[in-house]
């Protein structure tokens, strides 16, 4: 076993307590939240890897207010905890000699592609928030060969309890299908997209790749994700046939429905450089919804 010891950060986070969750057998986890280490506070990152000597370190931590990220403030958060905070927490990592896994996200690309997109296609994100996690996968990979930046998409899973990291059902907003699930429990119709097209991922499938991938590269930048490709209207409506909801998907295009921020039209990832490094390929993305909703909503 080539890791021993795994600090997880940002451990309030969904994608985290899956990390923890999939952490495999005897391996020695800590798990820190928010209150215990700011990412963005150099001096604790130090004094914590100073004190624990992980192997690795997993960064769950990130500002994903897309929206707000397009204000002023909301830009200076975003540029701080996506881009400073990882760039800090790759170069201390390095000089502890410890490897960083990092994440990133679909949002870096314009989706003008019509196929898979690979890790070495051109980026250009569309709005702040893909601006700053463009920045922070770049300056991961530039303080260390032996780091990793693993881009994600559309995350869903079970929510964690913090205390004992197992997971635990629905709590208001945390993704989308516990939202469409309440706004499917509350209206007769919900206005959904259908023009953003890619690639909903399950966190306990992609945590499982990702300690995969941890063992099987060098270091690096990968795509993983869930296999196959929906629009978020065709996923409400999976979503609330698998529950049996009544609720109608009203189709509308991203520019009716006008959010701040601009999303990729098009953003599914080929996984096949994962593959490569040993990773299982992942199921789809339907079959994993299945479960998650039998099991948890
Ligand atoms: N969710 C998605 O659909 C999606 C899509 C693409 C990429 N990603 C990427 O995947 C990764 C995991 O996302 P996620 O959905 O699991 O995130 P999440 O549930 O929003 O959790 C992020 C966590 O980061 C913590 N955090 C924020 N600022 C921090 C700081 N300065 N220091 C320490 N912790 C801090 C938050 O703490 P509090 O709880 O205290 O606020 C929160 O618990 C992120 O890199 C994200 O950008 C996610």
């Amino acid at each position: 076993m080539l890791c021993k010891k795994a600090l997880i950060l940002g451990a309030r986070g969904q994608l985290a307590g899956a990390l923890r969750r999939a952490t495999p057998e005897g391996v020695e986890v800590v798990a820190l939240e928010r209150a215990q280490l700011d990412i963005c506070d150099e001096a604790s990152i130090r004094s914590i890897l100073e004190q624990y000597r992980p192997d690795v370190v997993w960064n769950g931590a990130a500002f994903n207010a897309v929206d707000r990220a397009q204000s002023l403030e909301g830009a200076r958060e975003a540029m701080h905890i996506n881009a400073l905070g990882p760039t800090m927490l790759a170069l201390a990592c390095r000089d502890y000699d410890v490897r960083l896994v990092h994440f990133s996200t679909d949002f870096v690309f314009d989706g003008r592609k019509t196929t898979p997109y690979l890790e070495d296609d051109a980026t250009n994100p569309l709005s702040i928030y893909g601006a700053s996690k463009l920045a922070g996968e770049r300056a991961v990979l530039a303080a260390s060969p032996r780091h990793l930046a693993i881009r994600v998409q559309r995350l869903f899973g079970p929510m964690v309890d913090t205390t004992t990291g197992s997971g635990s059902a629905a709590k208001p907003g945390g993704n989308f299908p516990f939202l469409m699930l309440r706004l499917g429990s509350e209206r007769d119709c919900v206005r959904v997209v259908d023009d953003q097209i890619g690639t909903p991922t399950y966190n306990p499938d992609l945590a499982r790749a990702s300690w995969q991938l941890l063992e099987g590269s060098e270091g690096g930048l990968f795509h993983l994700s869930n296999a196959g490709e929906v629009s978020f209207a065709d996923y409400a409506e999976t979503i609330f046939r698998i529950k049996g909801v009544s609720c109608k998907v009203e189709r509308i295009s991203s520019q009716l429905y006008g959010a701040p921020a601009a999303r990729p039209l098009y953003s599914t990832f080929s996984n096949q450089k994962a593959h490569s490094c040993g990773v299982e390929p992942l199921r789809s993305w339907d079959a994993a919804l299945r479960e998650f909703l039998d099991n948890y909503a």
